[in-house]
């Protein structure tokens, strides 16, 4: 009978599934376990990955979700996929140190807890080679944790922990499971004081793919009232604005241009600042690349075409009526 389940959320991590079910036979030797992955429907194919992996491994297990994003809500869901009595979560790029599981897993069991939470700050722990934005974020996080739960963690961001199913069903109808935070949710709406264990470790470098929470950091400084991929559309929008009536201003006055040729200038240089800063930061995770990104930024403009040829035609209009130019 499985006595561990291991959950895994996944996008883009076919490079690491192999490595991390290696690593985890290693480290577990004696336990019955078994690994939960839980793909968003990856593009580079992680989920197709993960099935065929479990074919010749019985341990393994694939859930795929289809039109679905979200770190918290891929864990509650692969949790809420087994019957195992203790359940832990992973993060499928090796950055969490799969060594001390046994030692999370028999502190659960032995001293009887709710949750045993791998820690990067404590004795014995380190962020690695965190960067100091990134610290400086963990440190706020922190403090933000102890005063809305029961307990304190000193690694609330923590996506590594192992948890006793009947704590988890205490929590689970409550628990948001939106954005990334699923175990400062768990501690948050708990009722009681929470039973709780650390284990320190250190946070390894990511050897394959990229990190998918980096532009999510916001949501730590803002609390995650605004939903974080808004907040920066919202800004590449600012910028491309701005950009829009830099190049205006610089055609009118300078060069003298008519105002429709200025406008159609200002409005292609608006919608390409646009698209490229979306493309970096917006929608890192879905980058596009060579051909890719020519295609993209071509389809991009078409899809604008309109609403561009409408803003100029507008533009022109309000101005002929009679609209002064300048301030
Ligand atoms: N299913 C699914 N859906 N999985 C996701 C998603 C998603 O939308 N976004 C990220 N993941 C997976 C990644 O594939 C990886 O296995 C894990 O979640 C963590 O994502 P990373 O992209 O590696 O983020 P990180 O290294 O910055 O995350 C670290 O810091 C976070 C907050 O401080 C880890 O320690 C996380 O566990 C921690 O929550
Ligand atoms: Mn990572």
């Amino acid at each position: 009978m499985v006595e561990l389940a291991i959950i895994v959320p996944t996008f883009n991590e076919r490079d690491n599934v192999g490595q991390l079910l290696a690593s985890l036979e290693n480290a577990l030797a004696g336990i019955e376990y078994e690994v939960i992955f839980v793909d968003d429907d990856s593009p580079d194919g992680t989920a197709s990955l993960v099935r065929e992996l479990s074919l010749a491994n019985p341990r393994v297990r694939g859930l795929q979700r289809i039109g679905r994003r979200g770190l918290s809500s891929a864990c509650v869901e692969g949790m809420l996929s087994t019957a195992a009595p203790y359940i832990a979560v992973l993060d499928a790029d090796l950055q969490h140190d799969e060594a001390i599981l046994p030692e999370m897993f028999s502190k659960v069991r032995t001293e009887r807890l709710d949750l045993v939470v791998a820690t990067r700050n404590a004795q014995g722990g380190s962020m690695g080679d965190f960067s100091t934005l990134r610290l400086g974020l963990s440190h706020l996080g922190k403090r933000l944790s102890s005063s809305i739960s029961h307990c304190s963690l000193t690694d609330p961001m923590s996506g590594f922990f192992v948890i006793d199913r009947r704590f988890l069903e205490e929590v689970v109808h409550s628990i948001s499971g939106i954005g990334f935070k699923v175990l400062l949710d768990i501690v948050a709406f708990s009722n009681r004081p929470v039973r709780l264990g650390e284990v320190p470790y250190v946070f390894r470098p990511r050897l394959h793919g990229e990190s998918k929470l980096d532009t999510l950091l916001f949501d730590k400084k803002i609390g995650g009232f605004v939903p974080t991929q808004f907040l920066i559309f919202g800004m590449v929008g600012l910028i491309g604005a701005t950009a829009h009536l830099a190049v205006l201003v610089v055609l009118l006055e300078v060069n003298r241009r008519s105002f429709v040729a200025a406008q159609t200038v200002a409005t292609i240089v608006a919608m390409t600042v646009n698209f490229f800063l979306n493309n970096i930061i917006t929608y890192r995770d879905r980058r596009l690349r060579g051909s890719r990104l020519v295609f993209g930024l071509l389809s991009f403009y078409l899809a604008c075409s309109i609403g561009a040829l409408v803003n100029v035609r507008v533009a022109a209009l309000i101005l002929n009526n009679g609209a002064p130019l300048g301030m």
